[in-house]
């Protein structure tokens, strides 16, 4: 994989996340994650660039570049198919930031599921789920088996999957959510994820994270309940499928998933993420207007909420 730093280093030196059209080095974004954005650079056709801008030591950074390789090797051995990747670090002269580079293979925007279930016919969409869960469903069978007190988890959600080829691919791998004999290794980064947070907010932002947030990823069911939930973002009509396809597999001793329970937790979930965007532009303003500051993260223009 040809990640070329020199240009990365152009890239950083002169990007400024909030004008990142603006950018000497040409780059079409694809999207905007939360911590992340994600883009390509012309000239690099086969490559996705994730640009995590949180670490203040290399250590820091090499330590998170580790957990990732770790992740994505036990996602891969829990079964599932994820594009090759690469990671490198840039820090700008004088600049406390080092920014984080995950390099992917690029695959095909057009084949994520958030894209193909606008044109899928009800049986297409309903294969398209029934596969993905099958993916899913790798994940808790690793947990049941696995002997090494390795226990994993991951963001189901449907931008997160990719149908190539007939074979189905999950891509976000950017969180490395794993626990080593009970120990939640994303907590020794937890402080570089609330870089993205607004300062006053952080400690709030730390025991949510660390007591509810994270923890509902490793439960099956609570994961099954997110990924309904956020086909309202796409396509609300496909949501009674992919409960039908949910409860088809749920195993004894879960209740089935309902049509209500996924609305009220949808209601709750987009709640908290546009005030987590207001907060953050309202952060960035104060950053950049009252304190002429540099504001390291790319805000959305717009939420995948609204
Ligand atoms: N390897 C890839 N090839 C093409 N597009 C990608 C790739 N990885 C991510 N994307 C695009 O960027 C979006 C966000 O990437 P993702 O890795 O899921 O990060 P986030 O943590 O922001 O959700 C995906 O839904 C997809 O649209
Ligand atoms: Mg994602």
């Amino acid at each position: 994989m040809e990640l070329d730093r020199e240009l990365l280093y152009r890239l950083e030196e002169n990007l400024k996340p909030h004008r990142i059209e603006d950018c000497i080095v040409p780059i079409t974004v694809l999207d905007y994650g939360e911590i992340s954005i994600v883009f390509k650079i012309e000239g690099r056709e086969n490559l996705v660039y994730k640009r995590m801008p949180l670490f203040r030591s290399m250590d820091e950074a090499e330590r998170f570049a580790a957990m990732y390789r770790e992740y994505n090797s036990l996602v891969e051995e829990a079964g599932l198919r994820i594009p090759p990747a690469e990671t490198t670090t840039i820090q700008v002269s004088g600049r406390p930031v080092i920014v984080l580079y995950l390099v992917q293979q690029l695959m095909p925007p057009e084949a994520f599921g958030h894209r193909l279930i606008h044109g899928f016919s009800d049986d297409e969409n309903r294969a398209l789920f029934e596969k993905i869960i099958k993916e899913i469903s790798k994940i808790w069978g690793f947990n049941r088996k696995c002997m090494s007190g390795i226990e994993l988890a991951l963001d189901a959600q449907l931008s997160n999957w990719v149908l190539h080829e007939d074979q189905v691919y999950y891509v976000d791998t950017s969180t490395p959510l794993y626990r080593k004999d009970g120990v939640e290794q994303i907590n020794q980064n937890v402080e570089a994820f609330l870089k993205s947070v607004p300062t006053g907010l952080r400690w709030i932002f730390r025991k949510v994270f660390i007591n509810d947030v994270i923890p509902r990823y490793y439960d099956p069911r609570k994961v099954f309940v997110d990924f309904a939930s956020n086909l309202n973002n796409e396509r609300p009509d496909v949501i009674p499928t992919a409960i039908d396809v949910i409860n088809g597999i749920l195993e004894g001793g879960n209740d089935p998933i309902t049509e209500e329970e996924v609305a009220k937790y949808y209601e709750e979930d987009r709640k908290i993420w546009l005030l987590f965007l207001t907060l953050r532009r309202a952060d960035r303003w104060a950053k950049t207007k009252l304190f002429r500051r540099r504001y390291e993260f790319t805000l959305p223009l717009k939420s995948s909420f609204q």
